[in-house]
C-alpha cells in the first residue's frame, strides 16, 4: 500500500475506533496524550499516534488466535449512522452466506431491493450474480457476499470517498473473519475502492491482485452484464476471470458453449 492510502485507512480506521470507544461510553482521552499536546508536540502527537494504531493493527492482524466472528463485528457496527447514508437507509445490508467461505464477492452497495429486505443482491444485478456462481457449480451459500458500503446510496449512485472510508473498515475486518482464498470485486466501484487506485475496471479485471494478503480478482460488475446482454464479450470476459478463480480455489471449471 501507498503512504496516502495508508494514512486514509489508517484515518478512517482511527475514526471508526474513535466512534466505537465515544459509543461505547468513553468521555474523555488518555492523560498523557493531553500531557502531550500541552506541550505542543502535535507533531510528535501525530506520529506517536499512528505508530500505535500501526502496531495495534498490525498485532491484531498478525496474531492468529485473535479471530472477530461476523456477529461480533455487526454488533459493534450497530444502528450505524458513521456517514450520511445512515440517514435514508431503510436496512442496513451487511452480507450475507457462508462465514467460512473460500470465495467471497463484494458489490459496490446495496440498491432498492437490498435495502428493502436487508440482504445483498437480491435484485435484478442479484439474479445475474446468481447465474454467475451456479455457471461456477456453487451455491449461494457456499459463498460469501457483501459491498463496499453497507447502506444505499441515494438514486443508486456510486458511493462517495467519505462514505467508503466510514465503512472500509467494517468490510476489512468482515474479509479478514471471513479469510477466503479469493476475493472477486464486482465492479469498477468494488474494485478501486478495495484496492485503493484509479484504474478503469476494464483494465484492472484477467489478473489477480493483493488484498491484504488475500488475492483479488476484479471482474464487470453484474448489472453491466445486465445491460450488455447474457451472450456479450464482457459476459465472457468474467467467464474467463471466473475461470481462473476456479482454477486458483482447485475446482473444477466447467465447459461452456460461447458459440453465438
Ligand atoms: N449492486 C451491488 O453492488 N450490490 C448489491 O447488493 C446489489 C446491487
Amino acid at each position: 500500500m501507498n503512504t496516502l492510502s495508508t494514512q486514509s485507512h489508517l484515518f478512517a480506521s482511527l475514526t471508526a475506533y474513535l466512534q466505537d470507544l465515544q459509543e461505547s461510553g468513553l468521555d474523555g482521552i488518555p492523560a498523557e496524550m493531553v500531557t502531550m499536546k500541552e506541550a505542543n508536540t502535535a507533531p510528535q502527537l501525530t506520529a506517536i499516534a499512528k505508530q500505535s494504531i500501526e502496531g495495534a493493527m498490525t498485532d491484531q492482524l498478525n496474531t492468529p488466535e485473535i479471530h472477530e466472528t461476523l456477529e461480533q463485528i455487526r454488533k459493534n457496527l450497530g444502528p450505524c449512522q458513521r456517514c450520511k447514508l445512515g440517514a435514508t437507509r431503510k436496512n442496513l445490508v451487511f452480507g450475507t452466506g457462508n462465514p467460512k467461505a473460500r470465495l467471497v464477492f463484494v458489490g459496490e452497495g446495496p440498491g432498492a431491493d437490498e435495502d428493502a429486505q436487508g440482504e445483498p443482491f437480491v435484485g435484478d444485478a442479484g439474479k445475474m450474480l446468481n447465474r454467475i456462481i451456479a455457471a461456477m457449480e456453487l451455491k449461494r451459500e457456499d459463498v460469501y457476499i457483501c459491498n463496499v458500503v453497507k447502506c444505499r446510496p441515494p438514486q443508486n449512485r456510486p458511493p462517495e470517498s467519505d462514505e467508503v472510508s466510514a465503512c472500509s473498515p467494517f468490510l476489512l475486518r468482515q474479509l479478514q473473519s471471513v479469510k477466503p482464498e479469493v476475493i472477486v470485486a464486482l465492479g469498477t466501484s468494488a474494485a478501486q475502492a478495495l484496492l485503493q487506485i484509479k484504474t478503469p475496471i476494464s483494465k484492472m479485471r484477467g489478473k489477480f491482485h493483493d488484498f491484504h494478503g488475500m488475492p483479488l480478482m476484479p471482474t464487470y460488475h453484474p448489472s453491466y452484464l445486465l445491460r450488455s446482454g447474457g451472450n456479450s464479450d464482457s459476459f465472457w470476459s468474467v467467464w474467463d476471470d471466473m475461470t481462473q478463480v476456479l482454477q486458483l480455489l482447485k475446482l473444477p471449471v466447467p465447459i461452456k458453449n460461447r458459440s453465438k
